[in-house]
């Protein structure tokens, strides 16, 4: 019998290329998605899977839609993906926040207990949960949390929620704690796509300035095509487990900004940005850099994707996207 997969955040970046993945894999993937008068369906359309995606409805804050699909599918397995996942916006919408990003994964793992005990759930946590503790300038599995936002503070919740699901009652949980990865469809408010998409306008003549916060801020960016494939192996391991998914490399905002105007050919980029105190954040995140270690050894997962590699194809589909070349 062929497996099947309740995907949650179907509609966001992740849900596309994981579905498309677990579709490949010979799985029936059930995509959670929240009631919509017009549900936008561009990131599977762009990853081309929307019609092979079964849907169902259903809202993380509402536990009993969430515990009543659980009952009716008894999926194979659940990724959680679903989030209120823009940092920034955590701090003016913490209270909802915490219901999606935490009471949504305590629904799910209660729904799992009581009405399908087999079922195996990931957890998408997150490298936000490290805030401002490293080992010696890494993050990996034995680095302590230090959140810095309500966003991160909301993740470690469910972090260690599923760590008590899988001690307590022997449930099969597993944490993604993965670094930032970015592709084409990227929402366009995160650092990276807000880059690509504005240099790409800058270059066709569609805008002139592209407004940022903090240049100096370091991440591990990688390829969201190559993350979901950490989640998927983290799940069929024989025991579930934590594990850090990351490139191992960092960049600064800046880095990105140069790289991203490199690739259409401008290298004058600073008369084209202005720091805008708006997109700095109360507290913040210094720097991001995944010991990915463990996910090498066990699951043998690692990057493919480089960083100029990335900057590039994210830049393209923007320039594409505006009728360039
Ligand atoms: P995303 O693009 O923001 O997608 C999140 C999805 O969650 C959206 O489709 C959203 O639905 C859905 N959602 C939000 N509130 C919901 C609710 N109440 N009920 C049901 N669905 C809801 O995020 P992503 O980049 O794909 O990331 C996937 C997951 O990984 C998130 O949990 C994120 O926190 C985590 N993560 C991401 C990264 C990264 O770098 N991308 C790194 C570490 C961890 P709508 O379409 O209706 O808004
Ligand atoms: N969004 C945004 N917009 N960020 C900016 C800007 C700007 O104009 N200017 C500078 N930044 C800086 C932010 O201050 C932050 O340090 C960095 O760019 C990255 O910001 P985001 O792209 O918004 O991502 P994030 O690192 O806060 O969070 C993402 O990665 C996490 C994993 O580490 C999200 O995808 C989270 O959901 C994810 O958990």
């Amino acid at each position: 019998m062929s497996k099947t997969a309740l995907v949650t955040g179907i509609l966001g970046q992740d849900g596309p290329y994981l579905a498309k993945l677990l579709l490949e894999k010979g799985y029936k993937v059930y995509g959670l998605m929240r009631r919509y008068s017009n549900p936008n369906y561009s990131n599977l359309d762009y990853v081309g899977v929307t019609n092979e995606v079964d849907f169902v409805e259903g809202d993380m804050t509402d536990e009993a839609s969430i515990l009543n699909l659980v009952r009716m599918l008894q999926p194979t397995e659940v990724y959680n993906l679903a989030a209120q996942s823009f940092v920034k916006a955590s701090f003016e919408q913490a209270k909802v926040t915490t219901e999606v990003n935490s009471l949504g994964v305590l629904h799910f793992l209660n729904a799992i207990k009581f009405s399908s005990p087999t079922t195996k759930f990931y957890q998408a946590s997150t490298s936000e949960m490290f805030g401002l503790q490293h080992t010696n300038g890494y993050q990996d599995e034995n680095t302590p949390f230090h959140p810095r936002s309500p966003y991160g503070v909301s993740k470690v919740y469910a972090y260690w929620l599923s760590v008590n699901y899988r001690e307590s009652y022997g449930l099969f949980t597993c944490n993604g704690i993965l670094f930032n990865h970015e592709s084409p469809i990227r929402g366009k408010q995160f650092v990276t796509r807000k880059i690509t998409d504005g240099v790409a306008r800058i270059k066709l003549g569609l805008a002139k300035e592209l407004r940022l916060g903090n240049l100096d801020a370091k991440r591990d960016w990688g390829f969201a095509g190559d993350y979901v494939e950490a989640m998927y192996l983290m799940l069929q391991q024989d025991r579930p487990g934590d594990y850090v998914i990351g490139t191992g490399e960092d960049h600064t905002v800046r880095d990105f900004v140069e790289a991203a105007f490199k690739s259409v050919g401008i290298s004058d980029w600073k008369k084209y940005v202005v720091i805008d105190p708006q997109y700095k954040r109360p507290a913040e995140v210094p720097a991001l850099k995944a010991k990915p270690d463990k996910a090498k050894r066990v699951l043998n997962w690692k990057t493919k994707v480089s960083f100029e590699e990335l900057v590039e194809m994210m830049v393209k589909a923007d320039l594409k996207r505006y009728g360039g070349k």
